[in-house]
């Protein structure tokens, strides 16, 4: 037996890290033990590889050389933290994938779907999410909900909307031939009626028992 993986996907700016928060909560006060992570990163390791990758100009790496780093970091995450915490029966939440190398550097940057693919087969063997949420929206919206964070890790963000539509094509195609793991949430949607969508879909696929029994799910108290 072994733990559920979920990865979530999407653009720049699309909310993500605020569902899993969402999630994570709502499925620990459900008695799972949960472990969440981020891409690039989630090791010591894979936090200095992060840096290199998010931080500083827009062309510091050429697209074969990125695609590289983010397997590099992703297998250190992989060996260290995924694979013990699946094998432990426990569940893993993951702000990013293999996905993302394929939406970003095989679109964004025209690696194309087929190399980055192998690439990914190489970097993750036979590990695939259960479960994929990719999150939808307009780059040009996501860019200027990001512009209004501060901080150094927007190498991304500076890249040109050719480079982001692409990205956002490449998340249609990854639904398009993967229309059984993954699932598209509207990003346009409020916070709390994504959470519930996410959740719903959770509980639907993998049956989430109630420990707790009745009371409200989102703040554990009894309704
Ligand atoms: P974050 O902003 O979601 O933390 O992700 C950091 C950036 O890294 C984001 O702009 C997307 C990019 N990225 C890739 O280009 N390829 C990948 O494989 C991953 C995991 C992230």
């Amino acid at each position: 037996m072994k733990g559920s993986f979920i990865t979530f996907e999407g653009g720049e700016g699309s909310g993500k890290s605020t569902q899993i928060d969402r999630l994570a909560r709502r499925l620990r006060l459900s008695g799972i033990d949960l472990a969440t992570y981020r891409e690039p990163g989630g090791t010591p390791g894979a936090e200095e590889i992060r840096a290199l990758l998010v931080q500083g100009e827009p062309g510091r790496w050429t697209p074969k050389t990125e695609a590289l780093l983010m397997s590099a970091s992703r297998a250190d995450l992989i060996t260290r933290c995924i694979l013990p915490q699946l094998e432990n029966n426990g569940w893993v939440l993951c702000d990013r994938f293999s996905d993302s190398t394929i939406a970003y550097q095989g679109f964004g940057h025209g690696l194309g779907y087929e190399l980055v693919e192998q690439l990914n087969a190489f970097t993750v063997g036979s590990l695939l999410p259960d479960l994929t949420f990719i999150f939808q929206l307009n780059p040009e919206i996501g860019l200027e909900r990001t512009a209004l964070r501060e901080g150094k890790e927007d190498r991304y963000e500076r890249f040109d909307i050719e480079f982001h539509r692409n990205v956002e094509r490449g998340y249609a195609e990854i639904l398009k031939r993967n229309p059984t793991r993954c699932v598209a949430v509207d990003a346009l949607h409020d916070i709390d009626t994504m959470a519930d969508f996410i959740f719903a879909e959770v509980e639907r696929r993998f049956g989430i028992f109630q420990e707790s029994g009745g009371g409200n799910q989102e703040t554990g108290e009894l309704s």
